[in-house]
């Protein structure tokens, strides 16, 4: 069966103390009231990896990460981080392409591609994001738009390298906007995106994938989207900044 991951993306939100404390109430949480089989992943600003990498340690549902990472290995590149680095301070799973990087920074497919290969060869896992915009949906130009990005970016690896990545769903209209993508229409481009996979690898690479929803996910939207036969998690942005929607999310899963 395939893995269930629901992440929390924090943006660059929360001061070290206040995320010290958020995930202090976050590991009790879950512990208490999530007994499944789903992995959380907690992904803070860099600069807090390390530490709650320890402070989590002990949780075996509970594991930590990136939201971005260079596509060289070391060298003169300020302000730069590399997956190993983030391997270094405890991170298991590294978020490439997420659509604010994709936008703000010009990151392009090609580049994702990189990024994609650094983050494997510390076999860390990518949280690969793809998603269309309000204008791409509108146009009904989504699945080559989302065919483009997933191909581009992911289908140069060999059938074993995908077996470690993740795939985030993410309408970029639907990010931080509170409008979520109906489940019928994230199942529709979830069992879309598998298929491509299906296409390209084979039937036992797809039915391993697992592929998180993502945008404006809140415990109240978010059993109905876990129901759907190809959404397996969620990548969580505003509702992870408090312990108690996002436990809440967790809970939804179980
Ligand atoms: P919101 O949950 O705030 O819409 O953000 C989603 C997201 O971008 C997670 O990576």
């Amino acid at each position: 069966m395939r893995k269930k991951i629901i992440a929390g993306n924090w943006k660059m939100n929360k001061s070290y103390d206040e995320g010290m404390a958020l995930v202090s109430e976050l590991s009790n949480m879950v512990k208490d009231e999530y007994h499944g089989s789903a992995q959380v992943v907690i992904i803070p600003p860099a600069l807090y990896i390390n530490a709650l990498s320890r402070m989590t340690a002990d949780f075996s549902n509970i594991s930590t990460g990136a939201q971005n990472c260079s596509n060289h290995v070391s060298g003169a590149y300020t302000g730069e981080i590399s997956a190993a680095m983030v391997k270094s301070c405890g991170g298991k799973y590294i978020i490439i392409g997420h659509s604010e990087r994709r936008q703000y920074f010009g990151e392009t497919n090609d580049w994702l591609a990189k990024k994609i290969d650094a983050v494997l060869a510390e076999n860390l896992n990518p949280i690969y994001c793809v998603g269309e915009t309000l204008e791409e949906r509108e146009g009904n130009t989504h699945f080559e738009v989302l065919k483009t990005q997933v191909s581009e970016g992911l289908f140069h690896l060999s059938a074993e390298q995908m077996a470690s990545v993740v795939i985030a769903y993410e309408p970029v209209w639907a990010i931080g906007t509170g409008k979520t993508a109906s489940t019928q229409q994230a199942q529709e481009v979830h069992a879309f995106i598998r298929n491509l996979v299906k296409e390209k690898y084979n039937e036992t690479v797809a039915d391993n994938l697992t592929i998180q929803y993502g945008g404006s996910v809140k415990a109240d939207n978010a059993a109905e989207l876990f129901a759907a036969p190809d959404i397996d998690g969620a990548l969580v942005g505003g509702a992870a900044l408090q312990s108690r929607s996002f436990a809440d999310i967790v809970k939804a899963m179980a």
